[in-house]
């Protein structure tokens, strides 16, 4: 019988859009013959949707059309298994089926942050990619720097700051600013895509960026920007049991930044755009990064070693920063649920994207039977002796 896989895409987040493309291809890539895929796609408003229509592109111009075609679903955890059921329910509506293992492909808030995954472990379903804790802190820029400055990882100095608490605070801030240095780079703790990101010159841009870059988050990050920056990626497959790292990509940018633009709507005018069609990203790659042979063993051994300390797990992509006249390198951030699932720097490796989904399988399944394995609880005989009366915060408190 063939394991069926749910495939989980779309969401709230600014990157919706690009989760609905990394899903079409992850589920293309996804072999028929030992798989039966079934899309689950999250709306904008959190509802699910389940049905073939659903892996048909073009069908996505008119969302209005496309989710009367589609039932709205739940799941339901029964009997050890988990259901797909129709909201709608009439007297002797069937689920509409079963799901063995899920895998999240959608990028950003409430899909990427642990929020979905923190769903799928109550349903007690297996899933690929990072577990609730790695997500979450993959995608908090703020929690994510602290861990990686605590492991000795190289990063652009930084700090942060609360942007409800700037004016209160304002000099101070302003002062922590022109010690880092001008310019700086101004970032949402947990957004992506480059989306609130804005570049502060001087003071004036620092304190206009702080409402702007606020309106995104509570949480601001503060980077001393990286001059002459080249960007290189390396993606990382694996557990904390073992993990190997893909080919490097170096990507250009058009802007002062990496922009939203750039990343997805072909922003880049490169001269050496070797993503083709494949990756739903029109950022133009080269892939490998063109970067020396110790360069490159230090950003691959830095990547795994990211990958260790977050706790990551699946695929994920680590972006790097090169200064481009001194050639530090420092880690910028991970991407748990990187676009297009970085199939692209696994195929030059000998790992083609069908390969790659049967490996992030494969890594949840062992996940799962690893982590029922474990001890979680132990049985007592606490309530037997609980009394209402007497023992209220003594022996039935917990310490
Ligand atoms: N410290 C920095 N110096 C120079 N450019 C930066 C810096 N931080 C980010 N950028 C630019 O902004 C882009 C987006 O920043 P990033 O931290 O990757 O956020 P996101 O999660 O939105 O992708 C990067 O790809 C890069 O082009
Ligand atoms: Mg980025």
């Amino acid at each position: 019988m063939k394991i069926k896989v749910a495939v989980f895409f779309g969401g709230e987040s600014v990157e919706h859009e690009v989760s609905i493309i990394s899903a079409k291809q992850a589920m293309e890539a996804l072999d028929q013959d030992k798989y039966e895929i079934i899309p689950i796609y999250i709306s904008k408003s959190r509802d699910f949707y389940c049905g073939e229509e659903l892996r048909d592109l073009s069908q996505y111009k008119d969302m209005k059309a496309l989710l009367t075609k589609v039932p709205q679903v739940t799941l339901v955890k029964r009997d050890q298994k988990v259901f797909i059921e129709p909201v709608k329910k009439g007297l002797f509506t069937k689920p509409i089926n079963t799901i063995d293992i899920a895998i999240p492909v959608v990028h950003g808030t409430n899909g990427e942050d642990g929020t979905l995954q923190g769903y799928l472990e109550m349903l007690k379903l297996p899933y690929a990619g990072c577990d609730v804790i790695s997500a979450a802190v993959g995608q908090d820029k703020v929690v994510m720097k602290h861990i990686l400055e605590n492991s000795n990882i190289p990063m652009t100095p930084w700090f942060w700051l609360y942007a409800h608490e700037f004016e209160t605070r304002k000099e101070e801030y302003i002062k922590k600013a022109s010690d880092l240095g001008y310019p700086l780079v101004l970032k949402p703790a947990c957004l992506g895509s480059s989306v609130g990101i804005v570049i502060a010159h001087n003071e004036e841009e620092f304190v206009a960026g702080i409402d702007e870059t606020g309106s995104f988050d509570f949480k601001v990050v503060v980077e001393k920007m990286v001059p002459n920056l080249r960007e290189i990626n390396a993606s990382v497959l694996g557990s904390c049991f073992s993990a190997q790292v893909g080919e490097l990509e170096e990507v250009a940018k058009n802007d002062e930044i990496l922009s939203y633009k750039d990343k997805y709507q072909g922003g880049s005018k490169s001269t050496k755009d070797t993503s083709g069609s494949k990756g739903m990203a029109s950022t133009s790659r080269i892939v490998p990064a063109a970067v020396s042979e110790d360069e490159t063993v230090k950003i691959k051994e830095l990547a795994l070693e990211v990958f260790k300390v977050l706790g990551s797990s699946g695929v994920c992509r680590i972006d790097f920063m090169m200064n481009g006249e001194t050639h530090d390198i420092m880690v910028n951030e991970i991407n748990t649920i990187p676009g297009s699932l970085a199939f692209y720097l696994w195929s030059p490796v000998g790992i083609d994207f069908t390969k790659l989904m049967d490996e992030l399988v494969k890594i949840a399944l062992d996940r799962h039977r690893r982590k029922e394995k474990m001890t979680f609880s132990y049985d007592t005989n606490l309530l037997e002796n609980y009394s209402e009366s007497g023992s209220k915060g003594s022996k039935g408190a917990k310490r």
